[in-house]
């Protein structure tokens, strides 16, 4: 479910007209629901200590790492998962606790880990050898033993596409399956880290609740095997991963997708385990609770078809040109039920023909300057975003109520320029 939907014929977040955003902030702009994202929080932590008792939320801040998205899931209990020393900081610039907040990826620096370890965080997720090494050595040093677990590559991809998945055996992410006793038995002789357990996470856009309880399943047979070998297993971490419906209805009572099937399987499949489960939803989280508004700039009907040029780009927008993503479009102005539909290839201003949000796409008949919105865009969309052509980085709003706030303005021109700096030579 989501907070967008139309009211005296034009699309609202919440309270706030987006016609009034574009008008006040301008346009290319991400709009996100404060009101959706709580609820998508709640109901997500509600289902999953239901399921499983002692189960801690650690949202996913790559999928969106405004600080005003970070405050409102804090302000309800959040934890973080960060994947980058930039992450870890933003996630303590919003105020989260350190002791909330869970440090995964493949590449982690030495000076990343030392960052990490010195601000005392939960968890660090490793994923190899050499990792566990380093972490070990950067800890010790620090006169520290940081709390760990190894994450698991199970064998067992799934995702919305193959670009997404990293759970395969083929992907660079995780410690292999037969390697984690051997990794337990070499961690408990090393003075930096204590090992608590194991995380997995296989992949993101996964609508199958067989793929995630397949890899589950072999994570629990897992824990029994460390378990009666007589290694501490207090934790498993399930990942992120879930999916959400892309293709949405235009009005608010629709469920949340896969959760209460996902908390079924994650409950008894966990079953009598005695650990602490721990998951990072990312997506699941904010991709409905966003969407990328956006003007049209130029109509150019072509014999065969017709181009919809808007202003924003696949620099603001990625995830179609990048994976192919469907984004669904409603223009702004509500369209009078019966209107007649034209088949539309969208596409943004940059120098590329891979700068396309859809082809053939049936939509109402629109003209230059109307607004249009791309829906569930809260995810993966300005944390993804760049400035490519010299664009500027898109400005982001929070919605709340009948109210809304800049929470990332626009870059300025003086901004994109003067962070380059002229080698001296041209002095
Ligand atoms: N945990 C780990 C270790 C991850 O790598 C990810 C996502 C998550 C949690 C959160 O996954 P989620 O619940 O959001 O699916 N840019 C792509 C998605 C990349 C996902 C990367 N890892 C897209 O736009 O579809």
């Amino acid at each position: 479910m989501h907070h967008f939907a139309y009211r005296d014929g034009s699309l609202h977040a919440e309270g706030v007209d987006l016609r009034r955003i574009a008008a006040e902030v301008g346009t290319p702009v991400y709009v996100y629901s404060t009101a959706t994202i709580e609820r998508h929080y709640k109901l997500f932590a509600a289902a999953m200590k239901k399921a499983a008792g002692k189960a801690h939320v650690f949202y996913a801040m790559k999928a969106n790492g405004n600080l005003g998205v970070l405050k409102t899931l804090g302000a309800l209990g959040a934890g973080i998962d960060t994947v980058s020393e930039g992450e870890v900081r933003k996630a303590l610039a919003a105020g989260i606790p350190p002791e909330k907040i869970v440090f995964s990826g493949v590449g982690k620096s030495e000076q990343e880990l030392r960052f990490a370890v010195e601000t005392g965080i939960y968890q660090v997720n490793i994923e190899s050898e050499s990792e566990l090494d380093l972490l070990s050595k950067v800890a010790s040093s620090l006169g520290k033993r940081q709390e760990a677990v190894f994450r698991v590559n199970p064998d067992i991809g799934a995702g919305g596409h193959a670009k997404i998945t990293t759970g395969s055996s083929e992907n660079k992410f995780g410690v292999s399956f037969e390697e984690v006793g051997r990794l337990y038995s070499r961690a408990a002789n090393m003075p930096g880290v204590r090992i608590m357990g194991l995380a997995v996470h296989i992949g993101s856009q996964i609508r199958e609740i067989d793929a995630f309880e397949a890899a589950y399943s072999k994570m629990v047979a897992l824990v029994g095997d460390l378990k009666g070998e007589g290694h501490r297993v207090d934790r498993l971490d399930l990942g992120g991963g879930l999916g959400i419906p892309y293709d949405i209805p235009k009005t608010f009572d629709y469920g949340p997708g896969l959760i209460e099937a996902y908390a079924e399987m994650v409950g008894r499949v966990t079953k009598g385990l005695d650990v602490e489960l721990g998951f990072e939803p990312g997506r699941l989280i904010v991709g409905n609770a966003g969407l990328l508004l956006t003007r049209v700039l130029h109509l150019n009907p072509r014999p065969t078809k017709q181009f919809l040029v808007v202003d924003a780009a696949m620099n603001d927008l990625v995830r179609p040109a990048m994976y192919e993503a469907y984004h669904e479009i409603w223009p702004v102005a509500e369209p009078a039920i019966g209107s007649p539909e034209i088949a539309y290839d969208v596409v943004g201003p940059i120098c590329e023909s891979g700068d396309t949000f859809t082809t053939g796409r049936a939509l109402p008949q629109l003209k230059q300057n109307d607004l249009v919105a791309f829906m569930t865009a809260g995810a993966y969309g300005a944390s993804m975003s760049s400035t490519y052509n010299q664009r500027l980085l898109v400005a982001e709003v929070m919605v709340k109520g009948d109210d809304y706030a800049v929470t990332r303005p626009r870059q300025s021109y003086e901004e994109l320029i003067g962070t380059d700096r002229l080698p001296g030579w041209f002095a």
